[in-house]
């Protein structure tokens, strides 16, 4: 069902992990299964560039999540901010080879954490937010708390 590299990047995972003080953090919901992720960033100013110099995460979800997360690390690591703004989800689905149609839900998780943790570092920097990702982060709080009641659910069940 997973090609060679979702499951390398599941069965082994190099950013999974919390930086304790992240310059950034996202946090993310997935509504059908109530799964969830937190990306941790480490941004250095190198000539008024942005640069995220590390990155981790931690992932409680499937094996598409996880290695969609690995994924996302990957491309991520090194880029600047701005760079990463433009990072989309067929950017680390080409990463990943490829995924089960069934299985692409999964991977959004990693692409909104990245949008997620960039908001939050504009947000404590006072830096400018632009409008598409501030409507990005009310979507996400939605799809937050919709994730923890389906969870909830599952758990009942
Ligand atoms: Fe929940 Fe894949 S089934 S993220």
């Amino acid at each position: 069902m997973y090609g060679k590299k979702v499951m390398e990047y599941f069965m082994n995972p190099k950013h999974v992990g919390v930086i304790e003080n992240a310059d950034a953090i996202g946090e993310v919901g997935n509504i059908y299964c109530g799964d969830k992720m937190w990306l941790y960033l480490k941004i250095e100013e190198v000539k008024d560039k942005k640069i995220i110099k590390n990155v981790r995460f931690k992932t409680l979800g499937c094996v598409a999540a996880i290695a969609s997360s690995e994924a996302l690390a990957r491309v991520v690591e090194g880029k600047t901010i701005n760079e990463a703004l433009e990072i989309k989800d067929e950017d680390i689905l080409k990463e990943l080879g490829s995924l089960p149609d069934a299985k692409i839900h999964c991977s959004l998780l990693a692409i909104n954490a990245l949008k997620e943790a960039i908001y939050n570092y504009f947000k404590k920097n006072n830096i400018e937010i632009p409008e598409e990702l501030e409507n990005h982060h009310k979507k996400i709080l939605k799809m937050l708390e919709k994730a923890e009641e389906r969870r909830r659910e599952l758990e009942k069940n």
